[in-house]
């Protein structure tokens, strides 16, 4: 049996990118695996947030995960600020990490060049070596995530190696899984660039709980080109190969296939028929939604995996203070 862990912001309300590119996956994960959900709301922090609207994400991320069929039977649904180790792995990860290889994280340069060094918070450069202590304290085989990640992931792997080698060898060095399709759903509006829940502009992403109009409305005004021609191009035509891979991922149709029923019609069939599409795939996740939202099964659940991640991760966390010389040597007697 392996460990899978995976986590999710709760920075607003998801989208069809990370449900696509995450968290649809993880159920299936879940029968044969020993597996960990986090909500990361520390990492959420490293930005600036509205206090009580953070908090409203939080639970209503909770509320998704089991919508979208966790199981906290058989998963460890928890939040991360309510499991200390984290912050205490992340910290001596932040001591084996080099500021070099942290200043070279793309998401780090992205939001450091728009806002200058002095605008963007310490926290979001020293965001990998927390995500790493995330995944590292449960000894994590597998996690599963959107293309986005990939270069936090090999941060990861290099960071418990060096740690590995440098104190004792304690971390599992873990294995990226991304899936084939839907790893990487673009803008609606600016198809070059990635689906983002922190986006601006609302008709770029379609949230989880946009109601049917919202929906068909944001994919009507999707961008595409002038050809008329449903047919996938990433490079010519980045707008409508972006709409093909959301088609793709939600029906589990191959694009071909979608393509060959499209030979001939025009985008506005193509759009009309996604928006159902899209809208049946939310319906049942968004139904279960509302309901957990009104019960009070929530606390619970969060408080039981709260329980059980805090027993797990110290685990590990014993052991590598213990390999860094952290703590004291008891006086024998
Ligand atoms: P976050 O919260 O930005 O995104 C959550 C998950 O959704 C994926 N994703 C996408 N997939 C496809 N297309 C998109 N447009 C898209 N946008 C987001 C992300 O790749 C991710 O899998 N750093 C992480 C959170 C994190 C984490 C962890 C993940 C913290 N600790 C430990 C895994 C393991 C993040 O910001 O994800």
């Amino acid at each position: 049996m392996k460990t899978v862990f995976s986590g999710i912001q709760p920075s607003g309300t998801l989208t069809i990118g990370n449900y696509l590119g995450a968290m649809k996956h993880f159920p299936t994960l879940q029968e044969e695996n020993n597996t960990y959900f986090c909500i990361v709301d520390e990492h959420a922090i490293t930005v600036p947030q509205d206090r009580l609207e953070l908090r409203q994400n939080i639970r209503s991320l909770a509320a998704l995960y089991i919508a979208c069929g966790i199981d906290p039977e058989k998963s460890t649904l928890f939040i991360q600020s309510e499991v200390p180790a984290h912050t205490q792995l992340g910290w001596i990860l932040q001591c084996v990490a080099y500021i070099g290889e942290l200043e070279r994280m793309t998401q780090f340069k992205d939001k450091s060049f728009k806002q200058g060094k002095e605008g963007v918070s310490a926290g979001l450069l020293t965001y990998p070596p927390l995500m790493a202590s995330d995944i590292l304290l449960y000894g994590t085989d597998v996690v599963p995530v959107g293309d986005d990640q990939k270069q936090h992931l090999e941060l990861t792997r290099n960071l418990a190696q060096r740690f590995n080698s440098k104190y004792n060898d304690i971390f599992t060095i873990p294995e990226i899984s991304v899936s084939q399709v839907g790893a990487r759903i673009m803008s609606l509006q600016d198809p070059t660039k990635k689906m983002s829940k922190s986006d601006d502009n609302e008709k770029g992403f379609i949230s989880m709980l946009d109601d049917e109009k919202q929906i068909e409305k944001k994919i009507k005004s999707a961008v595409t080109d002038s050809e008329g021609i449903v047919q996938y191009d990433a490079e010519n035509k980045p707008g409508i190969s972006n709409l093909l891979t959301i088609y793709s991922s939600f029906s589990g149709e191959s694009v071909d296939a979608i393509e060959q029923r499209y030979k001939g019609k025009g985008y506005g069939d193509f759009k009309g028929d996604l928006a159902k599409v899209v809208q049946e795939a939310m319906r049942p996740i968004q139904e279960r939604y509302y309901a957990l939202m009104e019960s009070d099964e929530l606390d619970e659940i969060l408080d039981h995996g709260a329980e059980k991640a805090n027993q797990d991760a110290m685990k590990i966390l014993r052991k590598a203070k213990k390999a860094v010389g952290l703590g004291r040597v008891k006086k024998k007697r």
